[in-house]
């Protein structure tokens, strides 16, 4: 897509919150907060990162050397610490840190913040004596246990930075993730549950480290501790003889303000994934603040980020921002519709969710199904919510506001990325809320939709999202591929540009229409075209592959895979299933393509680019636009 369109702005609607809301809110008023921020900014974040608990102060809050920033020079801290010890050696340490439901109802967990410090400090020993320390990569592909949070937290107590790879991806994926970062300890469990079926993680580990030879040891964790795993004791150790007697405490490694914290592999729109690097100190400002701001979070809450820890926004706002405010956080393995469409409100109901933070997908999903299913339960202990990954479109808006929130809870629908560490964009608690728009920039951040040369554009018009200033929990670079980063701040001079197309309404609020580049995000999650292609291409059967996303109003896009077949090849049903099934083992199970087209050419520019913006075009009855550039 383009930045060449532009929305008709019609009378707006607005929904406004009882003033109580504002007045009783951590921030009180926006306009007075963001006003005092643009007055002196690194006041601002100075002040915000008072609150955390350092080991040194820093002596400068940042340095802008465009397009590098470096936050809380010389300061030294451990996340850990400020999410862990600051509460479990203070009045906090009773108090419940995290809850965990399987599947089934029988499948719970709950730790309290001294128990959630103890078990981390013992896997983070565990590690140790593996002889993993500060700077190693770690990989993590497990499913959404306690001990998928409490390997996270175990790394960066020791100063190791974590790589966690989302459990829905295949061989491939991750083979390429670990060798990415060259991983010396990959950490894993033996089966997943998905829908009642217990679906193997350790098999895909033990393919994927073939050709990875920076793997030293794979931890592997039995879900089901009576049954014995098999383990290849060359290199596979178990989780429960790790920890076994593991002192409960380890001291905090104290990093350096700017160590890597974390890589975590995000789609790029052309060849590999791109490895984001967030650093410590800036991240756990960055979340610390939009967690208790956004969110209002408050000691009594009781706060359920849907989001698996796989991906960007379950560690920031389902582990680490909760954490560092010292809140009760729910993280389940639950699919929104297993065994029923009721099975999360009823996770609502029962444990007294009063945050609830999830994707406009599973909004619209539920929509479908109908609100018996939500009416059936009692939802009054919720008091804010929150949407994240895609568009929040007004009927989804209106249907969360009104069916789930019972016109009573204000809804954050919150715009940032992996790149950007923390939320972006939302409307505060308190201000009013238009639907279809995620808002203004949170005090903190400065944000504009501009044209191609960075001139803001009028009201209705299209531009492109950019971030003006430089923030805390910005990432630092991709993983070694620098020249990546600096795109980010190439494409418009002086801005970090998002890649999302969006629009301003005459109050400054910003609605995002969706990718300005060929990343499709289906029901949330970012794939890349190109992952895709090279799947399909890596078929025996396959010459060239395009896919395009599809506009789907239920899962935002879906992908759709035009093919050119080897000569000789078959097209028929027999071939799109098995291209479907080698997509499904190589990247896995959340980028396979819905549909599969088998043509005899493909849109290309003279310089031999596939346009897919034609595909697109076509596909959807459209204007394909400028296509001077296109091959006869
Ligand atoms: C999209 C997820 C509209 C956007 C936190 C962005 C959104 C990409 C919203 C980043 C939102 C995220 N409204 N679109 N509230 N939030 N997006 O890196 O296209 O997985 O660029 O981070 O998701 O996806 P990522």
């Amino acid at each position: 897509m383009t930045e060449n369109f532009s929305v008709k702005l019609e009378e707006a609607k607005y929904y406004t919150p009882e003033v109580r809301c504002r007045e009783q809110s951590w921030m009180g008023n926006y306009n007075k907060t963001y006003q005092a921020f643009l007055a002196d900014p690194d006041g601002f974040w100075d002040n915000v990162a008072r609150e955390l608990e350092w080991f040194q102060p820093w002596s400068r809050v940042k340095e802008w050397d465009y397009p590098y920033a470096r936050w809380f020079l010389n300061g030294k801290l451990n996340i850990t610490h400020n999410c862990l010890d600051r509460h479990a050696h203070n009045q906090r340490r009773n108090k419940v840190a995290l809850m965990w439901r399987g599947e089934t109802e029988d499948e719970e967990r709950i730790y309290t913040y001294r128990q959630l410090f103890q078990a981390v400090c013992r896997f983070a020993n565990g590690l140790k004596s593996l002889g993993v320390g500060k700077g190693d990569r770690v990989c993590i592909y497990m499913p959404v246990v306690p001990e998928q949070v409490i390997a996270m937290l175990a790394c960066a107590r020791i100063g190791a930075v974590h790589s966690v790879v989302f459990g829905g991806f295949g061989v491939n994926a991750l083979n390429q993730r670990i060798r990415g970062t060259n991983a010396k300890v990959v950490i894993t469990a033996d089966v997943t549950y998905r829908r009642g079926r217990a679906i193997p993680l350790k098999n895909i580990v033990e393919e994927a480290v073939v050709n990875a030879p920076s793997v030293e040891r794979i931890v592997v964790l039995r879900r089901d501790t009576d049954k014995p795993v098999e383990l290849h004791p060359e290199m596979e150790v178990d989780y429960y003889d790790l920890v076994d007697g593991e002192s409960r405490e380890c001291p905090a490694e104290p990093m350096d303000a700017e160590d890597p914290l974390f890589i975590l592999y995000t789609s790029g729109t052309t060849g590999a994934p791109k490895g984001i690097v967030h650093a410590c100190g800036g991240y756990t400002v960055g979340t610390y603040y939009t967690t208790k701001h956004v969110f209002d979070i408050r000691d009594d809450d009781i706060y359920w980020c849907t989001a698996d820890p796989g991906w960007i926004t379950g560690h920031s706002y389902g582990i680490y921002g909760p954490l560092l405010n010292g809140a009760t956080c729910l993280i389940a393995e639950a699919t929104p519709d297993y065994p029923t469409p009721g099975t999360w409100w009823d996770l609502i109901e029962e444990y007294g969710v009063t945050i609830f933070y999830t994707a406009p997908t599973a909004i619209r999903m539920f929509m479908r199904v109908g609100e018996e299913w939500p009416n059936r339960y009692n939802l009054s202990s919720l008091r804010i919510l929150g949407s994240v990954g895609e568009p929040l479109n007004p009927e989804a808006f209106e249907w969360f506001y009104h069916t789930i929130g019972k016109d009573r809870c204000p809804i954050v629908d919150t715009w940032w990325q992996t790149e950007t560490g923390m939320h972006m964009l939302t409307t505060m608690i308190g201000e009013p809320m238009r639907p279809g728009f995620v808002g203004r920039p949170i005090p903190g951040v400065v944000a504009d939709v501009v044209n191609r040369q960075g001139k803001p554009v009028p009201p209705g018009t299209g531009g492109l999202l950019v971030i003006k200033e430089p923030w805390p929990s910005m990432m630092r670079t991709v993983w070694g591929d620098d020249e990546r980063y600096r795109k980010y701040w190439e494409t418009i001079p002086g801005c970090y540009t998002a890649a999302d197309l969006a629009v301003k309404d005459e109050d400054g609020y910003i609605m995002v229409i969706g990718r300005a580049d060929d990343l499709i995000v289906v029901a949330g999650h970012n794939i890349g075209t190109a992952e895709v292609e090279s799947a399909l291409v890596s078929h025996d059967a396959v010459a060239e592959a395009a896919v395009i996303g599809k506009p789907d109003p239920l899962k935002g896009n879906t992908i759709k895979a035009f093919v050119i077949l080897r000569d000789g090849q078959q097209p028929g049903e027999k071939l799109k299933k098995d291209l479907i099934y080698h997509v499904r083992m190589t990247l896995g199970p959340i980028a396979i393509p819905s549909e599969i087209d088998f043509v005899q050419s493909l849109p290309k520019t003279r310089s031999g680019k596939i346009m897919r913006r034609v595909l697109k075009a076509q596909e959807m009855g459209m204007d394909p636009g400028d296509i001077s550039t296109l091959e006869e």
